[in-house]
């Protein structure tokens, strides 16, 4: 049967024309809510750095698009889903009209999505390059580190790790290089609307200054185990310069003989006499626990069970193939574990002391 292609101008009465006028109220209406609204007053998202305020911008602009079009589709759809139904006078094997070759119709729904997405294009750029490229202006370069399940800093002049809450000083250009030691990790600052991957053996880089003095969240917002949930800490922006120059000496005094490697494994071996089952006991409920229940090999939470575990005749063996003894079992806690069972974090990682690796192994001894 050959199909009609009659001009669609012809069915778009004045229903359609009303509904359009309707749509465009509607729209107008949307736009005007998010002009007026205005997120940044939420307690929550303050605007406490630059680029933060033109994010928000952007978001508006996205969400206000984002509002119009929705309107336009949906509207569209439920009527001419009610003005072309199928009517009781028309045949049972009614055909809607076909439409194909509309050069004028296909002219407007390549033209408009196109000038939309280089508009998004070139704001969303614009802000980008601003957080990745921006000259550094003798700003403070800080690095953060990403764990399971905490971040660690460093600073410049300061030996080793800082292992504080992040301080800035108010008002100074911050370059941040983030990365992370075991898995990947992302850092947000929702304040600041900065956000980046931290991703083993890879550096990323945001650049931004704040402009608002207070503390602010830090969030993980990568799914990186058990633990991502409570892998949060906090900026601290702080006026004037001098406190965070007393800040920062603080550390270089406090750090002055550590070392500038990161911590990634233990050296030497662990002297285990001594060893202490009731303090390891504790250790274990605050380090251990979230991981390893004090049940059979087979009761794994992230690990396995570690009820008999240098006892057990089911299992003569560790996880790493070495005896089950506490001089391997130590080894483990020290170093940490990569393999079939899956990752532990070294003793570094999770900020237990050698003195703390002998009540462990005491504590793992005395579960029969
Ligand atoms: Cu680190 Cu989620």
């Amino acid at each position: 049967m050959a199909v009609e292609n009659r001009d669609p101008a012809v069915h778009l009465d004045r229903g359609f024309w009303l509904v359009t006028a309707l749509l465009a109220v509607l729209s107008a209406l949307a736009v005007y809510a998010t002009i007026m609204w205005h997120p940044e007053n939420m307690p929550q998202l303050p605007e406490a750095a630059i680029p933060a305020d033109q994010v928000d911008q952007l978001f508006k602009f996205l969400t206000a698009s984002a509002a119009v079009i929705f309107i336009y589709v949906v509207g569209y759809l439920v009527y001419f889903a009610i003005a072309f139904r199928v009517r009781a006078s028309d045949p049972p094997d009614a055909v809607g009209v076909q439409i194909h070759d509309h050069h004028q119709l296909e002219l407007w729904w390549t033209i408009i999505p196109t000038v939309f997405t280089i508009v998004l294009a070139i704001f969303s750029v614009k802000i980008w390059a601003g957080v990745q490229f921006a000259s550094p202006n003798n700003g403070l370069v800080v690095e953060a580190i990403g764990h399971q399940w905490f971040d660690d800093f460093r600073y410049p002049g300061v030996h080793g790790i800082v292992t504080d809450e992040m301080h800035l000083p108010l008002g100074v250009p911050v370059t941040l290089h983030v990365t992370s030691s075991d898995v990947i990790h992302s850092f947000w600052l929702p304040s600041m609307r900065i956000k980046a991957d931290m991703i083993p053996g890879m550096i990323n880089t945001l650049r931004f200054t704040p402009t608002r003095a207070g503390t602010y969240p830090i969030i993980c917002t990568e799914f990186c185990g058990t633990l991502h949930g409570t892998m949060n800490k906090q900026v601290v922006v702080i006026e004037p310069q001098a406190n965070f120059d007393k800040w920062l000496a603080g550390w270089k005094g406090k750090n002055k003989n550590a070392s500038d490697a990161i911590p990634v494994a233990g050296t030497g071996t662990v002297n285990l006499t001594g060893g202490d089952a009731a303090a390891g006991q504790k250790i274990f409920a605050q380090k251990c626990s979230a991981c390893h229940a004090v049940g059979p090999f087979s009761q794994k939470i992230v690990g396995p069970g570690l009820k008999g575990v240098l006892h057990d005749p089911a299992h003569p063996k560790l996880v790493n193939g070495e005896a089950a003894n506490p001089e391997d079992a130590a080894k483990i806690l020290q170093k940490g574990y990569d393999g079939d069972m899956g990752h532990m974090p070294n003793a570094s990682q999770n900020g237990i002391s050698d003195k703390d690796i002998a009540n462990l192994v005491a504590y793992l001894n005395s579960l029969k």
